[in-house]
């Protein structure tokens, strides 16, 4: 089940004017976006964004039932374009609640969860854009060691770059389940086994941009870590 977090505090600190004219750049399921217009009078307005068809959907009932609300399938990245199409010159707060959410996480053939194997997409836009497992076929060693270390802050980036390409020679790598393998074999040959037992992963890709980023949570941030990455160690 999808829990929206910080959503009091976030909303109160972001609807300062209940006439306002406010966007959350991150709809998903909608748990900010029907707090912000709880918050908005009747001449207020919310723009939702989100790149994921599964939450344009959902978006797509709450424009239905309530005119102060309307949407954008796409990046928020598009936003200054899509606002001067939509002729709104101002807004009075912007909300980005940054990161996958947790029903992206929990069908596995989103390709995002390690918990449950499933094709190696991890698009957050899956009606556009190259999938994790057409960029990993391509990616150079370095490509992938930097996407690694840039995104993920892995110290271990190169090595596992280099177990990725050795399995990659042996089959193309196109499952979540795969790919986990092949990642972490080189992490636990370098660690102690009780950092290893507190190590987590999380993978995803920004397709839109045919960007891969890819986060290795692990002993440095475990409190950024899911249920389902603990599951996988
Ligand atoms: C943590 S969830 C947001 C949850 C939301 N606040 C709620 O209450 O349901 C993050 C969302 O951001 C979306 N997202 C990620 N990158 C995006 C981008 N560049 N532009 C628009 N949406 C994006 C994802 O598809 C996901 O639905």
């Amino acid at each position: 089940m999808h829990q929206t977090v910080l959503l009091r505090e976030a909303v109160e600190a972001l609807v300062t004017t209940s006439d306002g004219t406010y966007v959350d750049g991150t709809f998903g399921r909608g748990g900010h976006s029907r707090a912000v217009l709880q918050r908005l009078s009747s001449h207020g307005h919310l723009l939702g964004v989100d790149k994921d068809p599964a939450a344009a959907a959902v978006a797509a009932q709450l424009s239905a039932t309530d005119s102060r609300f309307s949407f954008f399938h796409g990046s928020f990245a598009e936003l200054p374009t899509e606002l001067a199409s939509r002729g709104i010159t101002g807004l009075d707060g912007i909300l980005l609640d940054l990161g996958v959410s947790s029903p992206q996480l929990d069908d596995s053939e989103r390709g995002f969860s390690f918990q449950h194997d499933g094709p190696l997409d991890m698009r957050m836009d899956t009606s556009s854009g190259e999938t994790a497992a057409q960029w990993l076929a391509r990616a150079t060693e370095q490509d992938i060691a930097t996407v690694l270390k840039e995104y993920g802050e892995e110290r271990f980036a190169r090595r596992i770059a280099g177990a990725i390409v050795s399995a990659r020679a042996e089959a193309p790598i196109v499952t979540t389940g795969r790919l986990a393998k092949s990642s972490v074999r080189p992490i636990r040959a370098g660690r102690s086994t009780s950092i290893r037992r507190r190590a987590r992963s999380r993978v995803f890709a920004s397709s839109s941009t045919a960007s891969w980023m890819i986060w290795l949570h692990c002993w440095r941030r475990p409190w950024a870590c899911s249920k389902w990455a603990a599951a996988w160690w």
